[in-house]
């Protein structure tokens, strides 16, 4: 079903960037908050974003304009009786996610899509909330939400596979990129993000490294756009703590944030939005060490913590191994999906370099006998496209 009215629930950071990303496609969005002050601050940030727009020659002001009347600011929830597909962005709370569930379930209209953008809490919680879990999915955006393309959507146990076709439509008809991901906790992109981050962060601790020579090491030879430190500044040592917790205790002693990251938001030190984290506003890193980087190691650490991540994923059926490589692309702007990686690296050569990480860092790299076995019988990870069978004569 085509989405003819949207609605936003919260015009903060990433509220009011979805709205804007929803009006600037066609589609008219109702923008819905608590309080005037919240509601006049997402607009202004909209208007400034849009003004940018037509300043660097991407929108014409008639077009800017267009998109700006297809916003719909409210603190009414009058205004949901008639939308077909809802997003929510509400702080990541959870009572405060299932109250506004509750109420979605009973203003909109009964067909309406109810979707999240959690990061981290479990979309099947806030879909029993609704009353009618069929239609909540999760549609998760990736930060800032005009710019990125990706969007996870999160399919529980309940989910009616219309409301998966008309999530994955709306992702499309907004100009996103959306892949279909199997709810687990982490959901795709986090999961195996912050399996590489966390192994990124253990090697500096271990090896007393600095900070930046981390971070470097990372960009220059993986190629990655940020390494652990500089992501965790920029997504906020608070946000890479509670994630980290939920992974942990889902997955186990693979996801043990370093204590410092607790030490420092104890400190006060969330990273950018607070002036500062593991490094200064100025960009001097934290003296946490000084100790060189061996590259090729940390760089193998880190992109096999991650490859084993998106293995387990593709095990667990959490999304599929095209869509495993592209979320990882467009969502973490990693320069190759962890499964071509290991792809291209070749399965023997993984399983031995996990075998050998096993051995001498710890037994979190030891690879699942499934990859082993796979590895052992020449088997790819993707089924392979199979020859075409040709005509044959008259
Ligand atoms: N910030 C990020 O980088 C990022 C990235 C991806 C996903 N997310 C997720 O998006 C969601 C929103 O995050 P954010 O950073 O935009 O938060 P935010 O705090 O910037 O904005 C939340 C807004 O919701 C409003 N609000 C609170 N209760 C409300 C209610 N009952 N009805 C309507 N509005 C209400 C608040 O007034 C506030 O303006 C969270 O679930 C978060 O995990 C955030």
């Amino acid at each position: 079903m085509a989405v003819q009215q949207a609605a936003v629930i919260g015009a903060g950071t990433m509220g009011a960037e979805i709205a804007l990303v929803i009006a600037e496609h066609g589609v008219p969005v109702v923008l819905k908050e608590i309080a005037p002050q919240y509601l006049e601050r997402g607009l202004r940030q909209i208007d400034a974003l849009l003004q940018r727009r037509v300043e660097r020659g991407r929108l014409r002001t008639e077009e800017a304009q267009a998109a700006r009347a297809r916003i719909h600011p409210t603190l009414e929830e009058q205004a949901l009786t008639t939308v077909d597909f809802v997003i929510e962005a509400v702080p990541e709370q959870l009572a405060l996610k299932q109250a506004v569930f509750r109420d979605l379930g009973r203003l909109t209209p009964p067909h309406a899509v109810l979707a999240t953008n959690t990061s981290s809490l479990p979309v099947h919680e806030l879909a029993q909330a609704s009353g009618r879990p069929a239609n909540v999915i999760g549609f998760h955006f990736f930060n800032p939400a005009s710019v990125m393309r990706l969007v996870e959507v999160v399919v529980t146990a309940e989910t009616a596979e219309a409301t998966v076709a008309t999530a994955l439509a709306f992702a499309r008809q907004i100009g996103k990129l959306p892949v279909r991901v199997r709810e687990c906790p982490g959901f795709l992109v986090n999961r195996i993000l912050v399996a590489g981050m966390v192994e990124g962060m253990r090697y500096q601790q271990e090896q007393r490294a600095a900070l930046d020579a981390v971070d470097r090491a990372l960009r220059e030879q993986a190629r990655v756009p940020m390494g652990p430190f500089q992501l965790a500044d920029l997504v906020g040592l608070d946000i890479v703590a509670e994630i980290g917790g939920i992974l942990e205790a889902a997955y186990g002693e693979r996801f043990q944030v370093p204590p410092i990251v607790r030490e420092l938001v104890a400190q006060g030190r969330l990273g950018q939005k607070s002036g500062g984290g593991f490094y200064q506003p100025d960009g001097t890193p934290l003296p946490l060490g000084d100790q060189p980087v061996e590259g090729e190691q940390l760089v193998q650490r880190v992109l096999a913590a991650g490859f084993l991540e998106a293995y387990r994923c593709l095990e667990e059926g959490i999304a599929s191994p095209d869509e495993i490589d592209l979320a990882m692309q467009a969502g973490a702007g990693w320069p190759l999906g962890p499964l071509t990686w290991a792809e291209q690296q070749g399965l023997p050569r993984v399983v031995a370099l996990l075998q050998r990480l096993a051995a001498t860092v710890g037994p979190r790299f030891t690879p699942p006998a499934s990859l082993v076995e796979r590895a052992a019988r020449g088997e790819p990870l993707r089924p392979q496209p199979t020859d075409t069978p040709r005509s044959g004569g008259a």
